[in-house]
């Protein structure tokens, strides 16, 4: 018997909640506390229930009676207000609500944050460096003399003759190895700046992120191994990947770093040029030029270092053509993401 109230309990109430109109409540009134209503009849047989259970039936059935009279009651309240509101306002409570427009992550958020992550599973920790930079962090740690073309004014913003905008995420790795002894191993993501005018592939505005390790007998093995395994995530797990020699005045020995072309599987279209490659990390052994700078010693230490471009990662991951659409804040772009 006291099952039987509870369940009639949890369906009553609930069905008083929902209803609409004075109607339906007077209908479920009717239905459970009227002359033959469910609650009536069970109050009206508790005299035939055994002694020993009457008392306690009857006062749950008594209080149930109350708790669903009081509950009719203040809903017919709720909705005799809605009512007059409705009257004086207009509204109209049939119309469906009016959902708050929902914002999501910007695309180059979520791929630097997932890109981000895959590093620190690795071991990587996050660290980051001002966007207002020394000359000194962004080129003369970095072993790039006076006269290297990266310095050219058409490249790089400068604020005075010292300061600059970061032109890449590099000047990170001189600052923290200034403060820092190894083994080190970090990732700096982040805004950089060059003074190049906009098309399908430049912006004035980038995001970068930079990698470095040291410590006793890291290797370009090491190197690739981590690229490696970092392409496999970002992209297929089955993604080739190839190091080419190149240059960069801060490592020595110096590779670019390509993957299959993710839209054609290396077949060759108009993506990669009809190469099958494409190019998307820049990496290498640190110069112990750049170690001279910082103090380190370069008989005991040896370290990699990498950098890539967190837009060419997302058009790709995406099978975006044109860079400028991250920065149009067009809505019908973004809202896809
Ligand atoms: N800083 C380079 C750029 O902006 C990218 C880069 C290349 C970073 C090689 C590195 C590296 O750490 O080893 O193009």
């Amino acid at each position: 018997m006291r099952d039987r109230l509870d369940k009639i309990r949890a369906q009553v109430l609930e069905a008083i909640d929902s209803t609409s109109d004075e109607k339906a409540l007077e209908d479920i009134r009717v239905r459970v506390l009227g002359r033959k209503g469910e609650l009536t009849l069970i109050l009206k047989t508790i005299g035939r229930l055994p002694l020993e259970e009457r008392p306690e039936i009857g006062r749950l059935a008594n209080r149930l009676k109350e708790e669903i009279e009081e509950s009719i009651r203040a809903r017919k309240e709720v909705l005799r207000r809605l009512y007059r509101r409705s009257q004086i306002e207009g509204l109209d409570l049939t119309l469906p609500g009016r959902c708050r427009p929902l914002g999501s992550l910007h695309p180059i958020t979520q791929v630097m944050d997932e890109v981000c992550y895959i590093f620190e599973r690795m071991g990587f920790t996050v660290v980051h460096g001002p966007e207002i930079e020394l000359d000194f962090y962004n080129f003369e740690a970095l072993n790039i003399p006076p006269d290297h073309p990266a310095r050219d004014m058409q490249d790089t913003f400068y604020i005075d003759d010292k300061v600059l905008l970061r032109t890449h995420t590099s000047p990170i790795q001189a600052r923290v190895m200034e403060t820092q002894r190894p083994p080190l191993r970090i990732i700096a993501p982040g805004k950089v700046y060059r003074c190049d005018s906009s098309d399908t592939s430049h912006t004035p505005m980038f995001h970068q992120l930079e990698g470095l390790m040291v410590d006793r007998d890291v290797s370009f093995a090491g190197l690739k191994g981590v690229l490696t395994s970092f392409v496999q995530q970002v992209f297929d797990p089955d993604t080739h990947v190839r190091f080419r020699p190149s240059f960069f005045p801060f490592t020595e020995p110096s590779a670019e770093v390509d993957i299959q072309c993710v839209m054609c599987k290396g077949k060759g279209c108009r993506i990669c040029s009809h190469t099958g490659w494409l190019e998307v990390l820049g990496a290498g052994m640190v110069h112990p030029e750049v170690f001279r700078h910082v103090g380190y010693d370069t008989e005991r230490f040896t370290g990699f270092a990498f950098g890539l471009g967190i837009e060419r990662i997302a058009m790709l991951k995406f099978g975006i053509d044109d860079i400028r659409l991250f920065y149009d804040n067009d809505l019908r772009f973004l809202q896809q993401f």
